[in-house]
C-alpha cells in the first residue's frame, strides 16, 4: 500500500467542487487516511513547492495557493501516487484529456484545480509537511471489493 497527499486548490473550494473532486478518487477505490481544510501559509507554500522556487511561474503560485483555504487529503492505495496522477490530468486544464478532473473542471494553466505528489518520494515529503500529526491507520471494507487477492498475490 502507497499513500499520496493530494490538495484541492483554492479554486476547487471555491467553485464549490470539493465533494465532486473527492468523488473522483474515492470511488476509484482510494481510501481516505487523513482529510482537513486549512489555510497554507507562505512558509508551507515555499516548502511545499521547494523544487519550483527558481522557476517564473513560483510567485503566482505561491500567492494562489495562500490565497484562501484547500482541502488537504492523506489517499492510501496500490499504486496511489501514478493512479491518482492519472485521475487528475495533465496540469493545464485546457490540455488536460476529458474524463480527468482537471480536463473535466477546468481550463487554466494556474488554476487547475488539485494537487497530487509525483512520486513516492514526494509524497512521503509532502505528508510530512501536511500531516505532521500523522495519518490514520484503520480496516476499510471496501477494499475486500476493491482488490482481488489473487490477482494482487500473483503481481508479487
Ligand atoms: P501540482 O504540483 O500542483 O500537482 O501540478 P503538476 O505536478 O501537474 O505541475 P508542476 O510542474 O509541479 O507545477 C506546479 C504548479 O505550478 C503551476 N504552473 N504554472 N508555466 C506555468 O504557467 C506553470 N507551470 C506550472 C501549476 O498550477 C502547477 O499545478
Ligand atoms: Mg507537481
Amino acid at each position: 500500500m502507497e499513500r499520496t497527499l493530494i490538495l484541492l486548490k483554492p479554486d476547487a473550494v471555491q467553485r464549490g467542487l470539493v465533494g465532486k473532486v473527492l468523488s473522483r478518487f474515492e470511488e476509484k477505490g482510494l481510501k481516505i487516511v487523513a482529510l482537513k481544510l486549512m489555510k497554507i501559509t507562505p512558509e508551507l507554500a515555499a516548502k511545499h513547492y521547494e523544487s519550483h522556487k527558481e522557476r517564473k511561474f513560483y510567485p503566482g503560485l505561491v500567492k494562489f495557493m495562500t490565497s484562501s483555504p484547500v482541502v488537504a487529503i492523506a489517499l492510501e492505495g496500490i499504486d496511489a501516487v501514478k493512479i491518482c496522477r492519472t485521475l487528475m490530468g495533465a496540469t493545464f486544464g485546457a490540455d488536460a484529456a476529458p474524463g480527468t478532473i482537471r480536463g473535466d473542471f477546468g481550463v487554466s494553466r494556474s488554476f487547475n484545480l488539485v494537487h497530487g505528489s509525483d512520486s513516492p518520494e514526494a509524497a512521503q515529503r509532502e505528508l510530512g509537511l501536511f500531516f505532521p500529526e500523522n495519518t490514520l491507520h484503520y480496516d476499510y471494507a471496501a477494499y475486500g471489493w476493491i482488490y482481488d487477492p489473487i490477482e494482487e498475490l500473483k503481481k508479487g
